[in-house]
């Protein structure tokens, strides 16, 4: 069984100056809740119980948030805001180690999933992008967990999309699809419309086996001089089948502001207290 989970966070958040300037882009607010926390509630539900955040010397109030924090629990009970504890303090961080290693330069995605191998060694484990968020019945990394069962292989979540929007994401060239598990035989890391190889695209929810790093580590520098973890899945496909499933389910993309509004509208709409006043405030605004 998958018990570690590693969510990259080192990133610079350009996009989100200056929003990202003194606060992690990772702890901007959906509605109430800090964007990193939907994955890792998204991680602990399919049982993980070991999350390792590759993060940047700047970010220490992601650490801050996941650390129980008594002072305020203390308060509130005195205060009789018993209910705000659970808010504070959730139970099931408890049985959760967070681990936390500092990514020196930003080097990229790939570079920061190598930073994880010392606390990974030799087992499978999921990787969760936080600027990806999902609303579906069940997880996109249940989905892409359960497909790892029957295979026993790296398996990357997966969703269509518009061919127009192609050149800003990974893309699979799609091998033997069986019962919709699709076997990836290649990839290209935002390829130009006319040379994409399908309308596929990574999503940032992967389940690996622990050859990747291997792989990882023979990666070079691309012209940005990052290492991408897209050319390591490339040099595992060569050795390996690799398998990705199609996302079933609603996703945001808050790395970008349309993203990130876009999935603040969707769960405050979700949200019972909530759904009421804002659908009026949108029609009023319209
Ligand atoms: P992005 O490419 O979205 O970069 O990284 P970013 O820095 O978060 O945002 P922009 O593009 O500057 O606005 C995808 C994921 O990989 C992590 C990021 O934190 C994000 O979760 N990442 C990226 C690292 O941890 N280290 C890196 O060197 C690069």
């Amino acid at each position: 069984m998958i018990k570690k989970a590693v969510l990259p966070v080192a990133g610079l958040g350009t996009r989100f100056l200056p929003a990202s300037k003194a606060t992690p882009k990772e702890m901007l607010p959906i509605i109430d809740k800090p964007l990193v926390q939907y994955a890792v509630e998204e991680a602990i539900k399919e049982g993980i119980n070991e999350i390792i955040f590759i993060t940047s010397n700047e970010k220490n109030s992601i650490e801050r948030h996941f650390k129980k924090n008594k002072k305020i629990e203390t308060r509130l009970i005195r205060s009789g805001k018993n209910n705000f504890v659970e808010k504070l303090n959730p139970k099931i961080f408890e049985n959760v180690t967070f681990k936390y290693v500092i990514q020196k330069s930003q080097k990229g995605l790939g570079d920061a999933v190598l930073q994880a191998e010392k606390y990974i060694k030799n087992e499978s484990f999921v990787v969760l992008l936080p600027d990806d968020l999902f609303i579906s019945k069940k997880t996109c990394l249940n989905q892409i967990i359960s497909l790892n069962k029957k295979t026993d292989s790296t398996v990357i979540g997966l969703n269509k999309v518009d061919k127009a929007k192609i050149h800003k994401y990974g893309v699979i060239k799609p091998g033997i699809v069986k019962n919709k598990i699709i076997q990836i035989s290649d990839m290209v890391e935002k390829p130009l419309i006319k040379n994409a190889p399908s309308d596929i695209a990574i999503l940032g929810r992967y389940v690996f086996t622990p050859s990747i790093f291997k792989y990882l580590k023979k990666v070079k520098r691309d012209s940005s001089n990052e290492i991408q973890l897209t050319n390591a899945i490339k040099l595992q496909i060569e050795h390996e089948e690799v398998f990705g499933c199609i996302y079933n389910g609603q996703k945001f993309d808050c790395g970008s502001k349309e993203g990130f509004v876009h999935a603040t509208i969707a769960l405050a709409l979700k949200d019972k207290t909530m759904n009421r006043k804002i659908k009026k405030i949108i029609r009023d605004i319209i």
